[in-house]
Parts: C-alpha cells; structure tokens; sequence
C-alpha cells in the first residue's frame, strides 16, 4: 500500500459517526452545558492508548511540559490527551488527526469542558505538518507510530517544527521478538496497516533524523491493564470489539513479542 492508501485505511479504522453523542450517552452527560465539565469525567473514554491517563502523565512528566509550552499533538486522537495538557498545564496546543470524525468530536469535547480556546484542531497528517519551522516546544505522539509506515519523514517533520532545545515525546508499541502476533489489535484490524518497529530501529531512526538524547523510559510505560467489565471505556471511540483487542495486545507483550516504549528525543 502507498501512503494515501496506508492514510485512508487508517483514517477509516478510527472514524465513525455520531461520536459525541455516544460518548456522552455512555458517561451520561447528554443535557450538560458547554464549559460544565471536568476534563477528568472525560479520562475513562478519551484516552485512546494502553495505560491511560496513568500513561499521559508519565509523558508529560518525561518530556517537561509546564505552563505556557506550546505544544503539537500529532495525532490527537478525540483529544484527550491535549485536554489533558491545557487543563492541567495551561499550554496552547495545535493538534492534528487524520480521522475527520475524531477531530469533530475532539472539538465537540473541548467546548463541553470550556478549553476550546486554548487548543486547536486540525484534520491532517504527522508526515506533511502545516506548521512552520521552530514552531513548537514539545511535540507529542502517543501510540500513533504503529500505524505509520514511513517514519523516516514522520520524524523529519517532528524536527523541523520544533524549536532547537525542543522534546519529541513518543510511545510506541515495539516489536521485540519474532513470533506470531494474533490481531486483531487497538491500532489495526490486520497487519496491512501495523508498522511496530523494533526498539532498536526506532530509536535509531530518531538519531538519523538529528535527534540527540533519544531515550526509552519503557518502565513508564506497561501494557494495558485487563478492563474492568461494565465500566465506559475507550471502546465507544475505537469499536466493540477492543476487549478481544487489547487481549491480543496484552498476550503478544507478555509473551516478549510487542513491548509498550516511552521515548523521549531533543532537537539540538
Ligand atoms: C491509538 S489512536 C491514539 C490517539 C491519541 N494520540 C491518544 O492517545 O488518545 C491513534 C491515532 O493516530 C492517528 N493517526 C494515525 N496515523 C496518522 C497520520 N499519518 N497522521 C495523523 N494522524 C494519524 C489516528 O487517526 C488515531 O486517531
């Protein structure tokens, strides 16, 4: 598959209409008035990543985030992790998906908890950035990576945007031994659209890109915990069917096959 086919793929296993609506049924939020919201009461369905809003602060303590950063999350997901940052940190953020329904709903979900001033959405994708050299002090990218095959460019676009002094943050689910992995899994339905790197390429591909200080907090960052049953999670925003995902996950990693990354990389 070339690039735009690998995208439209991507972008149609993530999307899916009526979104807001669900999320909010399942939390039992329909009637609440926009800025009437906590960003936490949102945690349960808007983190699209293992380890949850657990995992989100071990990023943003890893890459340094604080007050008035500016920040790009590349591949934002519904956004919870750049209502996160805003709600928690005061940044501006610029945040950009390639699942239009996602950005629709990341918005929709920033008004409900009153941060759509500080963060702005955008649909487009990690490997053609519109923003200007230098622009940003961190940039963010949470379990995008499995489902982008040319991370050659993906990470020269994350160095340019960034200003010298910058952190790149990534997780990642790596690929650390061979050996059958069962899908399907959170990111992909079948391997036509997995791209999980092994450590060592990844973080390799990070240097070539100019990076310096590339570093795999991989302690910080454990494989999913089993979800607990009955209780709204991230399945109305990736399908019905992420229990039977995540399990496949959580098998492959204790099983030394696929390995959660947290990784940290500077732009000098
Ligand atoms: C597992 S979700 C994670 C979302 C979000 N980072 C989070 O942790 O909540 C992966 C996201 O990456 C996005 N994505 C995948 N490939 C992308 C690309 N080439 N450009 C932009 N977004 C991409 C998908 O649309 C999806 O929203």
């Amino acid at each position: 598959m070339d690039r735009s086919d690998i995208e439209r793929a991507v972008a149609s296993h993530y999307g899916r209409g009526g979104l807001t609506d669900n999320i909010l049924k399942s939390l039992g939020l329909q009637d609440a008035a926009p800025g009437s919201v906590p960003i936490e009461a949102l945690f349960p369905v808007d983190q699209l990543h293992h380890g949850g809003v657990g995992l989100t602060e071990k990023m943003a303590a890893a890459s340094g985030v604080r007050a008035g950063v500016k920040v790009l999350d590349a591949g934002s997901g519904i956004g919870g992790s750049a209502r996160f940052l805003a709600g928690r940190f005061d940044c501006d953020i610029d945040a950009m998906d390639l699942s239009e329904d996602y950005v629709q709903t990341a918005n929709d979900l920033d008004m409900l908890v009153g941060l759509s001033e500080k963060i702005s959405h955008r649909a487009g994708s990690v490997l053609d950035l519109p923003y200007e050299g230098g622009s940003f002090d961190v940039v963010w990218c949470q379990n995008v990576t499995m489902n982008v095959a040319d991370k050659k460019t993906m990470f020269s676009e994350a160095f340019r945007v960034l200003r010298s002094g910058g952190v790149y943050v990534l997780t990642h689910i790596g690929r650390k031994s061979d050996g059958a992995i069962d899908y399907p899994l959170p990111w992909a339905i079948t391997e036509a659209t997995s791209f999980v790197t092994s450590p060592s390429d990844f973080t390799q591909a990070l240097s070539d890109a100019g990076f310096t200080d590339v570093r795999d907090h991989a302690k910080d960052a454990p494989p999913p915990p089993p979800a607990s049953k009955g209780e709204p999670d991230d399945s109305v925003a990736m399908g019905a069917d992420m229990s039977l995902r995540r399990d496949n996950m959580r098998r492959s990693v204790a099983a030394g096959r696929l390995v959660p990354m947290l990784v940290t990389a500077v732009k000098p």
